[in-house]
């Protein structure tokens, strides 16, 4: 007995060693650093069949989507699947009110209906190399910083332009361990676009803001695209003519789901993490500036919630708005608890105490190491205190909409004052103008905004100007009202050019050079032009000198953290370019007592629907089918419809649209959150709390086929029973 359990425990302790879960890697130094873990996990693949130069790999069915999200080709005519998410302003852009897109869905029933979309892009991944010596050549320690950086930048030309001479691809070089190493990175990029389908928002956004960041969760977020090419498959800009893109590789879609424990990887392009800041980097980010940000976007949220709720025409004018705000909002509210959950400021402080002692104290023979965690504290104290005085600023007063439409208008003030300027130039830049003053005004309400200046003005004042520093013109503007921050709005609002779009409009109808006198004498723009002087004197400069010190001590800590753990695999920080992450499908204890599942079901989203709800509408025609029991190939085994899972790949913001694959390479979902307990993982992972949801795409292929009856894509499609 005793025998087996000394035994069980081994297994127990190996497979946990086993299951790194946490890691952003490099799609190219898989096969030095990963692939054999990779395989005694479960992956029936090789590193070359992931990335490779020289062999078409699942590397050229990656695409960098709109350069913020990921997107994955599933047909050899250039199909793409990403997020709803992903694609909304897209979906948005392309909805009339006669053409709902966004609210009905949109699904083109042959090539000439889909949709082109100006502007966006996506790029493929050719080749990424290291190319840190090359960087660095030339570079000696006699030289100073400006004639260091002077020839590196050189160095980097000179390898970018080598990379793109005699072909039509674009380079980049990117630095990974804050410097440490520099890859060159080899970029295809279309500009062809088109939108083939979208489901409505009540099955692409089902649970809305409410469920957004969290588990259990029944978003069907997924829309699809393809791209166009020119007549010999390059990039080419949309022209009628343009035929789809004839891929290297697209993924092979399995329709087996997904067990506990099973294998899964994530290739995609998270955009960053801060995995190896001091201490005082993260108590800054988790117990100082996140605070802040929750505390003010949550009243501007109760106010345009409170509109919303009971007023339709608000609630549309304002839902990209309050999706914006909403989602940052959520997430720093879990990343401060899941760091605090964690002891991760705590766990920080003790790495550091090692790292001290590592490093050497001694005063006579100082190391290279020995005062860098000085040298962040006596950084990060001024730091602090101006870091704070920015969030305050641009997360209260500034985010009043009047105020930035105003500071939107100093091109045109700065054309009137230049005398060299001609009359036809500034008609040409008014009209401009008022082109864009109609978005704005769409989108905008005059009550709502009131509401929240007046409730920013109050909790700058009364509480963000007594920690922070902060600009004098608030106290000599409020002096003019008694103090009265209702008063000081309601005198904005109600003379301001910029509230009202009857008066700007009129004012842009009949512009000349003088009428910028009317707009010099508005408030908002006189507050706008006060605060934006206010953060470029004092503001900026503060917080410049604090990225140049971090700029220079970064590199040297990171250098050093690796030079202390030799054994540790290391990673880099996230930034937006490819990576691949792996872990296993897990359920989690997100608190004591209780359990989540790996996945969820149609059912549940039967069990959330409420018609009085918006976030909880369910789609007609979903409910039809459910009751109908109507899954065709897409149930699981079960007999259930699957809807999402979650598993502990390491994701984070860019990773969205994601393909997660099995241990075959097989697509089995799609990735496009993470769940609430775990958003603490941009700063320190947990393999206990973070997961990463997934669309299942089973659930999406029954949304394209029974729901939208797009029975001509899932032909295109390759797939596996
Ligand atoms: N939280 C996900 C991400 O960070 C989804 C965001 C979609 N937006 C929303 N407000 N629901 O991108
Ligand atoms: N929702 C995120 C995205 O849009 C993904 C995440 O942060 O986990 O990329």
């Amino acid at each position: 007995m005793l025998r087996k359990l000394i035994l069980l425990n081994l297994i127990f302790i190996n497979t946990l060693q086993l299951f790194a879960d946490e890691g952003m890697w490099l799609p190219l130094l898989l096969e030095q650093k990963n692939q054999a873990e990779m395989q005694s996990l479960g992956l029936r693949l090789s590193a070359e069949d992931i990335y490779s130069v020289n062999n078409s790999s699942l590397k050229d069915a990656i695409v960098h989507f709109g350069g913020g999200c990921t997107g994955e080709v599933v047909s050899d005519q250039g199909l793409i699947l990403t997020n709803h998410h992903c694609g909304y302003g897209q979906i948005q852009a392309r909805s009339t009110i006669e053409n709902d897109y966004l609210t009905n869905g949109f699904w083109a029933s042959s090539l000439q209906e889909e949709l082109p979309n100006p502007g966006l892009t996506v790029s493929f991944l050719i080749e990424m190399k290291d190319v840190t010596a090359a960087v660095f050549q030339g570079i000696n320690n006699n030289m100073s910083l400006s004639e260091k950086n002077r020839k590196k930048n050189a160095n980097i030309a000179a390898i970018k332009k080598e990379a793109t001479s005699g072909n039509h691809y674009e380079a980049t070089v990117r630095p990974y361990y804050y410097g440490n190493e520099y890859y060159l990175l080899v970029y295809e990029t279309f500009t062809d676009i088109r939108l083939v389908g979208a489901p409505p928002s009540n099955i692409g956004k089902f649970g809305g803001d409410t469920d957004n960041w969290m588990w259990p969760r029944h978003t069907g977020d997924f829309s699809v695209f393809r791209i166009y090419a020119g007549s010999d498959n390059k990039p080419a800009p949309y022209s009628k003519e343009n035929v789809p893109f004839k891929p290297r590789k697209h993924l092979t879609i399995s329709l087996r789901g997904v067990q506990p424990d099973d294998f899964t990887f994530v290739y995609g392009f998270p955009g960053r993490t801060e995995e190896y800041l001091p201490s005082l980097g993260v108590d800054l980010a988790v117990n100082t500036i996140n605070p802040i940000r929750i505390a003010l976007r949550g009243i501007r949220l109760g106010i345009i919630s409170k509109y919303s709720e009971t007023n339709d025409t608000i609630r549309l004018q304002y839902a990209a708005k309050h999706a914006g705000i909403a989602n940052g909002w959520k997430k720093w509210i879990g990343e401060s608890n899941g760091i605090k959950q964690l002891r991760g400021v705590e766990k920080k402080k003790e790495y550091e105490t090692r790292f001290a002692a590592w490093a050497g104290t001694d005063e006579a023979d100082p190391t290279p190491y020995s005062e860098l965690l000085a040298s962040f504290e006596s950084a990060y104290k001024p730091y602090a205190y101006w870091k704070s005085t920015e969030t305050w600023l641009s997360e209260s007063v500034m985010s009043v909409e009047a105020l930035k439409l105003a500071r939107a208008f100093t091109p045109l003030a700065e054309i009137c004052a230049n005398r060299d300027s001609s009359e036809a130039a500034i008609k040409t830049l008014s009209e401009n103008y008022i082109k864009s003053i109609d978005g704005f005004f769409k989108n905008y309400n005059s009550r709502i905004d009131r509401e929240i200046f007046v409730a920013m003005l109050r909790m700058y004042m009364e509480a963000g100007s007594q920690k922070t520093n902060y600009p004098e013109i608030l106290n000599t503007q409020l002096k003019k009202f008694n103090g009265s921050y209702q008063a000081m709005a309601d005198h904005f609002f109600e003379t301001s050019l910029f509230a009202d779009k009857n008066r700007i409009s009129s004012m842009l109808q009949s512009f000349t050079r003088k009428s910028i006198k009317k707009i010099e004498k508005d408030p908002f723009y006189i507050l706008g032009i006060e605060l934006e002087k206010y953060q470029r004197e004092k503001v900026a400069p503060a917080i410049r000198a604090f990225n140049r010190t971090f700029d220079s001590l970064m590199p040297i800590y990171m250098k050093a953290q690796m030079e202390m753990e030799p054994s540790k695999r290391f990673y880099p920080d996230a930034n937006s370019t490819l990576r691949v992450s792996y872990g296993k499908v897990a359920g989690y204890t997100p608190f004591d007592g209780v359990n989540y599942n790996y996945y969820t079901t149609l059912d549940g989203i039967i069990e959330k629907e409420n018609p009085e709800v918006y976030d909880y509408v369910v789609e007609p025609r979903l409910k039809e089918l459910y009751l109908a029991k109507d899954f065709g190939p897409y149930a699981d085994a079960s007999g259930e419809m699957r809807t999402c899972f979650i598993a502990t790949n390491h994701t984070s913001g860019g990773n969205s649209g994601s393909p997660v694959m099995n241990s075959n390479g097989e697509l089995i979902g799609i990735n496009f959150d993470r769940c609430w307990e775990g958003t603490m993982s941009d700063l320190m992972y947990s393999p206990d709390r973070c997961r990463n949801i997934s669309l299942d795409i089973r659930y999406c292929l029954f949304i394209i086929d029974k729901l939208a009856g797009a029975r001509h894509l899932i032909d295109e499609m390759t797939i596996v029973h």
